[in-house]
């Protein structure tokens, strides 16, 4: 194959920061997908250009948003061609007991979480099956299994991707394309500083590797996925938490 291009959501985040810089490092050409903050594209192409990360293009889209996905789709085609990879990372936490929950932190979380799947994934898939070639890799969380006290919204949505990983995989891996996710545990980004300090002090101490996690050690875990040899793996899960749980 000679160019590998791939499309992360979220991908300026904590973990699509480091899995950008990742995967150019691999020879990928790299797109992401941004939210917030008008002006900062700008600011975090020119922290990668420095690094020497080169080209990274980016588009605006919230992908819960069905017809902003579909706007996005065209721009990356204009733009890139044929996406052969995508990874949906973009997602937010909305942590309360369900006795606290709004409806709003419920519906905010499965639709950044889970419908931005739905939302994201349909805009390439047809063209991945038509070209006989693609890798979908979704990114869950330790929590989908194990629950977490104060995230019945984000359990339950990163739960929901594996069901439609699953389904998925078996519907396009006679053409080609592989569904995948990655669990990651606790991870040290902007997510996991942001839980109160003694709470996060007592979920670190309860990881048998005994830390959090570094996004370095996700980017790798996806990549492995990515990789055009990885074409036997599909449906399945890549679990990366310090063995916070095991199943
Ligand atoms: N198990 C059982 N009981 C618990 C508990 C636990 N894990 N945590 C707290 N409690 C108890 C407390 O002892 C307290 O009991 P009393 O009322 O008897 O004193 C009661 O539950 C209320 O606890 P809090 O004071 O913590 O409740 P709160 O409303 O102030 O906070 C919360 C609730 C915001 C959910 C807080 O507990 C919290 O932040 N928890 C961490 C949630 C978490 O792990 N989020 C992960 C974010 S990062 C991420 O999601 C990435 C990823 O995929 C891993
Ligand atoms: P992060 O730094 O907060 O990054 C989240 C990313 O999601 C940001 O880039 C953000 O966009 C994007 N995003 C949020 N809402 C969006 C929307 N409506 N539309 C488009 N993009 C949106 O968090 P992270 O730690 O890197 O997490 C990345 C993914 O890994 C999430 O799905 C998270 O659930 C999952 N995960 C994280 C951990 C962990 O411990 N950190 C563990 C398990 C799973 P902007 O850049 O524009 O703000």
């Amino acid at each position: 194959m000679s160019e590998k291009t791939v499309l992360i959501t979220g991908g300026m985040g904590g973990l699509g920061t480091e899995l950008c810089r990742f995967l150019h490092k691999q020879g990928y050409r790299v797109a992401t997908t941004y939210i917030h903050d008008s002006g900062r594209e700008e600011r975090w192409k020119g922290e990668r250009a420095k690094e020497g990360y080169d080209g990274i293009e980016v588009f605006m889209c919230d992908v819960s948003d069905w017809d902003a996905c579909v706007k996005m789709g065209d721009e990356v085609r204009d733009k890139l061609g044929h996406i052969e990879n995508l990874v949906n990372m973009a997602g937010i936490t909305s942590d309360a007991t369900l006795a606290k929950m709004q409806p709003e932190q419920w519906n905010s979380v499965l639709s950044i979480n889970l419908t931005s799947v739905f939302n994201v994934t349909k805009q390439f898939i047809g063209p991945m099956v038509e070209q006989g070639y693609g890798r979908v890799v979704n990114i869950s969380s330790v929590n989908a299994a194990k629950g977490q006290f104060g995230q019945t919204n984000y359990a339950a949505a990163k739960a929901g991707m594996h069901g439609f990983t699953k389904s998925l995989a078996q519907e396009v891996v006679r053409k080609g394309v592989t569904v995948n996710t990655v669990s990651p545990g606790y991870i040290a980004t902007d997510m996991v500083l942001k839980i109160r300090e003694d709470v996060r002090s007592k979920i670190e101490a309860g990881i048998p590797a005994q830390r959090f996690g570094t996004p370095a050690e996700i980017a790798r875990a996806v990549a492995f996925l990515l990789d055009e040899n990885a074409g036997y793996i599909t449906g399945t899960e890549l679990e990366v938490n310090g063995g916070l749980h095991m199943r």
